[in-house]
């Protein structure tokens, strides 16, 4: 039986800042940002989106239209996130108000950085090879903020990748060859009172590395594979940058046709995460969507997914792509992202300021936020959420 991702959405929020314009107010070259790091835009996020609204809005894109009993069949709702909204209560539980999922249904919060994305989805996998006839609900879903004038600053983003595991899945069958790895390292990290990330950079991308290229040893010394296997590297993105740097390490493994057809299908990978940014636990999958959309694969391929959380854990896994796994995806990716509104770095300082530092009433609605889902205020210590259309919250 295989089992794998039936289904998947990418949700950001309607704002981005050109890293053109911050480059110019920073005082820094460009060049460094869209060639040394490889980002171009970043999305914005409006005080009215945290990682619940994010979720729910890309979930909504995968449950809209479907049957009860499809509903019903979903039996875990999995939350990987950093940027969680309370230490205890997880973000799931408002999921499955938000969603309308059924009562009985699992749900649970996950967090190791930007890896727990791919822990929800690898604790799913083992739910459905048990439970063949349910589905799972993973949501990796983050505000990745670093600080104004930070040397991060340039790699924020925002946003959410919902997926649905299933048997006999329609995008992508998972081949139970996950290598994985963890060493306690403070290359990243986020205090319980701060909102923003502490990075140490340069460490941080070393462990990047080295996390890899000790992945992909382990990995090809237990499968037997060869980088000839493969049709395409997929990378947790912080930057785009990074992809390169990792994937730079083994090319030499490839001939001279599969470099270039590994370059060509990196590249095809990279087209979102420049938009975007870093989206830390949905990063790797929204780099997945961009490769399926853009680059030279089909039915039947061999798909190598890294991912990365700093602290740190690493996993290097594959999928094979299924029939027709083009119609697996819920969302139009580009043409979200042509629809954003451009701000200056002026308004895109102001909404960075007004994100909420504390649970202290306060209203959270702007002009500026057009999304489905919305934090409308804090109030009594409590996020309350609205659905700009209510379909989705009414029976
Ligand atoms: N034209 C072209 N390129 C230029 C340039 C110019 N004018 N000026 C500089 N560059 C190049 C540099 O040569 C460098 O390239 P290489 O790394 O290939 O040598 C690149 O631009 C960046 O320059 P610096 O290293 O000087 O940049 P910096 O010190 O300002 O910081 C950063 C860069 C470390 C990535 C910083 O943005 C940062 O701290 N980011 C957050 C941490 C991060 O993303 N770490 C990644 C691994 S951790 C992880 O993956 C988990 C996660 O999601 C956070």
């Amino acid at each position: 039986m295989t089992v794998g991702i039936d289904a998947i959405s990418f949700f950001t929020p309607n704002l981005y800042l050109d890293l053109t314009d911050l480059a110019k107010a920073r005082g820094v070259d460009p060049n460094k940002f869209t060639i040394g790091i490889g980002q171009e835009k970043q999305s914005v996020v409006p005080p009215s989106q945290d990682s619940v609204t994010m979720a729910a809005s890309a979930g909504s894109m995968l449950l809209t239209g479907k049957s009860t009993d499809y509903i019903n069949s979903i039996s875990e709702i999995l939350f990987a996130s950093e940027s969680g909204i309370d230490n205890s209560k997880s973000g799931a539980v408002y999921l499955q108000t938000m969603l309308h999922l059924a009562k009985n249904v699992r749900t649970i919060e996950l967090k190791q950085a930007c890896y727990a994305g791919t822990f929800a989805l690898m604790t799913a996998f083992d739910y459905v090879s048990l439970h063949p006839n349910e589905r799972v609900l993973v949501v990796a879903t983050d505000v990745a903020r670093y600080g104004l004038k930070s040397a991060g600053e340039v790699t924020q983003g925002a946003g959410a990748v919902a997926m649905i595991v299933s048997s006999d899945p329609k995008l992508a069958g998972y081949n139970h060859d996950s290598v994985f790895q963890s060493q306690d390292l403070m290359d990243f990290w986020r205090p319980l009172d701060e909102t923003d990330a502490i990075v140490s950079g340069k460490f941080s991308q070393e462990a990047y590395e080295t996390f890899f290229a000790n992945a992909w040893q382990d990995y090809i010394r237990r499968t037997g594979r060869r980088i000839a296997d493969f049709k395409a590297f997929v990378f947790h993105l912080p930057f785009t940058k990074m992809g390169k740097k990792a994937l730079d390490q083994i090319i030499d493994q490839a001939d001279g046709q599969q470099q270039q057809n590994l370059e060509r299908n990196r590249l095809a990978g990279q087209i979102y995460g420049r938009q975007v940014g870093n989206i830390y636990t949905g990063s790797l999958y929204l780099s997945l969507i961009s490769l399926l959309d853009h680059g030279d694969v089909q039915a039947g391929d061999l798909i190598a997914m890294f991912s990365y959380g700093s602290g740190a854990e690493g996993e290097l896994y594959s999928l094979t792509l299924m029939e027709n796994y083009q119609q697996a995806i819920k969302s139009h990716v580009q043409k979200d992202l042509n629809a954003r509104q451009r701000l200056s770095v002026l308004e895109y300082e102001k909404l960075f300021k007004l994100f909420p530092k504390s649970s202290d009433d306060q209203s959270l609605m702007n002009e500026y936020d057009k999304s489905l889902f919305q934090l409308a205020e804090i109030k009594n210590h409590q996020r309350i959420y609205k659905a700009a259309v209510s379909k989705l919250l009414i029976k």
